[in-house]
């Protein structure tokens, strides 16, 4: 069976209650996903090195870094040293991706690397033998709660194709506007981690939710099947 996994967003949780918000959901899911923000890459700010640091502290399931600034060569090695496992950045912002890959590899880390909607594939494709993680954006990064963007789905379909056709290995991403009703057409076309935010902190019951959100994208993929881009 396709490993799927659910990634919790916390930039939808309660900040000033972020222990218990992740404590709700990390019974439910291997990783946490962390959102930080610069206020230049996107207009907005979110987080940075002290929270990263104090929920490395409060749970045991892997930080997912999601970097949303302009100046990740400086930033991704201290928010490993500071714990994230696994940090992903937009790559068009740094002059040598490849090399900041290789660096954050050499220091531990699980890295990837992500494109916007208006990016194409062909951004990446020369990164993708190198990284753990492909993430397809399917919203505007910058905010969470936005709707889905369907416009997204053919790039994640052309990724899991590329990954089949190179027999590479990276996990493909999806991010933005994931709910009971958008997992079905990421999954069924080829994304295998789904960052969740304003579906999973927004449930009553989050685990619950996590269990529907798997149950629906298992669905989709025909349960064993590898799905086909
Ligand atoms: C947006 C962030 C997302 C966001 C997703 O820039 O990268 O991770 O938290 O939130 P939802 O799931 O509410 O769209
Ligand atoms: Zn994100």
């Amino acid at each position: 069976m396709r490993d799927l996994r659910i990634a919790p967003s916390i930039l939808a949780a309660d900040f000033a209650r972020l222990g218990e918000e992740v404590a709700d959901v990390a019974p439910a899911v291997p990783t946490i996903h962390v959102d930080v923000m610069d206020g230049h890459y996107v207009p907005n700010i979110s987080l940075g090195h002290p929270v990263v640091k104090s929920l490395r502290a409060a749970t045991d399931r892997v930080l997912d870094c999601h970097l949303m600034i302009t100046d990740p060569a400086t930033y991704a090695p201290q928010l490993v040293a500071l714990g994230a496992e696994s940090v992903t950045f937009h790559p068009e912002v740094d002059d040598d991706p490849l090399a900041l890959i290789h660096r954050l590899h050499d220091e531990g880390a699980e890295v990837g690397v992500a494109i916007k909607p208006a990016h194409p594939l062909s951004l990446v494709s020369e990164l993708l033998d190198h990284v753990d993680l492909l993430l397809v954006m399917t919203v505007e990064p910058g905010f969470g709660g936005q709707s889905f963007r369907h416009d997204a789905v053919p790039k994640v379909a052309e990724a899991a194709r590329w990954r089949r056709e190179h027999d590479a290995g990276f996990r493909i991403q999806v991010d933005g506007g994931i709910a009971l009703d958008t997992i079905e057409e990421a999954a069924a076309a080829g994304a295998d981690t789904f960052v969740a935010g304003s579906s999973v902190f927004g449930a009553q019951d989050r685990v619950a939710m996590v269990h529907d959100l798997l149950a629906r994208a298992r669905s989709a993929t025909g349960g064993d099947r590898e799905a086909v881009g």
